[in-house]
């Protein structure tokens, strides 16, 4: 939510930061700016309304002389003030001495620009952030002229998240950093420095980064950095090498970053189990998982808190932990979680799945649950992440980096992990050899299968073209494939702007079969399981009042033929391992009727990658 990023160095500074900026894009991208420090000591601001393309454009026609070897830049995700010129960052004081770039919410920051206008500060923005900015000034001594300290005297009085880089044209050599609740990461390159909020951003630069934490600060120069606490006690901090090649974050010969998701999906699973199924034994291996074999026994619940694809995913693993490991579970949304009283036992396990690691909401309910003593795990993708540092035992997704705003290959490595994770405890509980050897034989037959669904992507574009008009949606599946109707529902609604309501399929009598006529199209998710047939009857209901029918199926039936408008034949697994396979046609038809539409599916209008406000 909001990318930012800095450089300094010997080489363009501009050029880096638009650079940069395109690859962080993925975080918000309603408006962007720079500041760049010219060889004359200028503040160069520029600042324009919609994506990198555009700021590109506008500094190169405007600024494209301009030489700099210092300088910030943002891309903005809207929370207060207007999508506008004004409002995007870098922000200034009046004099253009200091620039700021920000991402979190100054919670405070009404009282704080009464203050400051009382004392003669001019502000130009409806933004939180700009206060900062006028802090800075204000705290800033002349004779001293030391930026670090003006900053950590601003950050001592504002309450609320940041990440943030700050530069002043009287020492044209330096970036300030800072973070509480917002990623912020420092790249080390020879004689260049670089800051961010996400590593992908100088990923092609440099893959050695030093992850700064909450309420540190960082002063950074091109040949060294020293970081520091609120209290300017020095911090010795350890480089981590990123070993993500940079290939995971172009799109190669795909039209979009999502279809590039979409078909690693195979690959991302193949890489989620590797090393950690062990058929034969029956026996799940976690490296980071810190549940000794006695804690796992005495589980008496699970509580799963996540949000929006997460949160899908944590209804799967809630029915897998159930089936595998018979210990009851609640799934509960993280930002639901974190405001109420959430009563949790001694033996009570908390897991908190989020893609980014970074989401506000899923970190306070990780934190509120420690809070309360019990023992928590963090299933993340992004290795370094606050989830993945704050949680007691964790698991990575290795599903490589996700760019695409809706969540496709991670939900998929969540599915894989929550499997792997039910099978790992209920090894540890009552589940014998043989059922353990056989669910990680069918599990490791998954990726095949999905590559098959793969194949089939022409014939469902075909599908999907037939309702790229329609304006509602309904999606509806049980029992495992229940969460895989919201999920279906979700990817439809987040890249196509289509209204999508995903249900378990027996509720749909209880109310939303008001809604059934010629216009409405539902996707059933229709497995030869167990519930086969009360679906079957779902799917009479709706022929019953003219509903135009997707079926989603593993089973060529003669009736099916009969009912459907549509069906997606996909191969068959397990009930319990059937939402792997069951997503892949639906992240599909979401794709290929937004892409029907003209809709950049990489950036939905509204949306962000990480979340990391309330
Ligand atoms: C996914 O398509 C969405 N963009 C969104 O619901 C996302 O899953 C949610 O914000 C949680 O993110 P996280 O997994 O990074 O915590």
């Amino acid at each position: 939510m909001c990318g930012i990023v800095g450089y300094i160095g010997n080489r363009d500074a501009k050029e880096i930061i638009l650079d940069s900026l395109q690859r962080l894009e993925y975080r918000g991208y309603d408006s962007a700016g720079i500041a760049l420090i010219d060889e004359k000591n200028h503040m160069v601001v520029q600042k324009e309304v919609g994506r990198i393309d555009n700021l590109r454009n506008e500094v190169y026609k405007y600024n494209g002389e301009v030489e700099s070897q210092l300088g910030i830049g943002h891309t903005r995700w809207a929370t207060h003030g207007r999508v506008n010129e004004q409002n995007a960052h870098p922000h200034c004081d009046s004099k253009k001495r200091f620039a700021i770039v920000h991402n979190g919410i100054i919670e405070n920051y009404q009282v704080l620009r009464k203050i400051l206008t009382d004392k003669g500060h001019t502000f130009s923005s409806e933004t939180d952030s700009e206060v900062l900015v006028h802090l800075i000034e204000e705290f800033y001594k002349e004779e001293e002229r030391n930026l670090q300290s003006a900053v950590v005297e601003a950050l001592k009085v504002v309450e609320g998240t940041y990440g943030l880089a700050a530069i002043c044209i009287d020492e044209p050599y330096k970036i300030v950093g800072a973070r509480n609740g917002s990623p912020l990461v420092l790249g080390i390159g020879e004689n260049e420095m670089f800051i961010a909020s996400d590593v992908n951003a100088i990923m092609p630069y440099t893959k050695n980064v030093v992850y700064i934490e909450d309420k540190e600060v960082v002063v950074i120069k091109s040949e060294k950095f020293k970081t520091y606490t609120l209290d300017y006690q020095r911090i010795e901090k350890s480089i981590t090498v990123v070993d993500w090649d940079v290939d995971a974050i172009s799109k190669g010969d795909y039209e979009t970053f999502m279809l590039k998701e979409i078909f690693e999906q195979p690959n991302a699973i193949v890489d989620a189990l590797r090393g950690r199924v062990h058929a034969r034994d029956g026996a799940v291996k976690f490296g980071g998982l810190d549940l000794t074999p006695e804690h796992a026994k005495n589980i008496d619940k699970v509580i799963i808190t996540a949000c929006g694809t997460s949160w899908h995913s944590a209804l799967v693993g809630k029915y897998m932990i159930e089936r595998f490991a018979e210990i009851p579970v609640e799934v509960d949304y993280a930002s639901e979680f974190r405001y109420r009283n959430p009563v949790l036992g001694k033996n009570n396990l908390v897991i908190v799945i989020s893609q980014s690691g970074e989401t506000a909401d899923t970190l306070e309910a990780l934190r509120e649950a420690k809070r309360k003593g019990a023992k928590v795990i963090g299933i993340t993708n992004v290795i370094g992440s606050t989830i993945a540092k704050e949680s007691d035992g964790g698991i990575y997704l290795h599903a490589g980096p996700e760019i695409g705003v809706a969540s496709t290959k991670a939900f998929l490595n969540q599915l894989i992990t929550l499997a792997m994770l039910a099978i790992y405890i209920g090894r540890l509980k009552n589940m014998p050899l043989y059922e353990g050897e056989r669910l990680l034989e069918e599990l490791a037959l998954i990726p095949q299968k999905i590559a098959e669904v793969l194949e089939q992507a022409d014939k469902i574009k075909e599908i999907a073209l037939k309702y790229v008009h329609t304006t509602n949606f309904l999606y509806l599946g049980r029992g495992f494939n229940y969460p895989i109707a919201l999920e279906g529902a979700l990817k439809l609604k987040e890249i196509s702007y289509i209204h999508a309501e995903g249900y378990p399929a027996a509720e749909m009598k209880h109310g939303p079969i008001a809604l059934i006529d010629e216009n409405m199209p539902v996707v059933f998710i229709a497995p030869k399981d167990s519930l086969y047939e009360k679906i079957m009857s779902n799917i009479e209901e709706v022929k019953a009042r003219a509903g135009r029918v997707i079926v989603v199926t593993d089973l060529d039936d003669s009736v099916m033929r009969q009912k459907a408008d549509d069906i997606i034949y996909v191969p068959s697994t397990i009930e319990e391992f059937s939402p792997m396979i069951n997503i892949i046609p639906l992240q599909l038809i979401a794709y290929y009727i937004a892409r029907a539409k003209e809709l950049d599916v990489d950036k939905p209008r509204n949306l962000a990658k990480s979340v990391t406000v309330e």
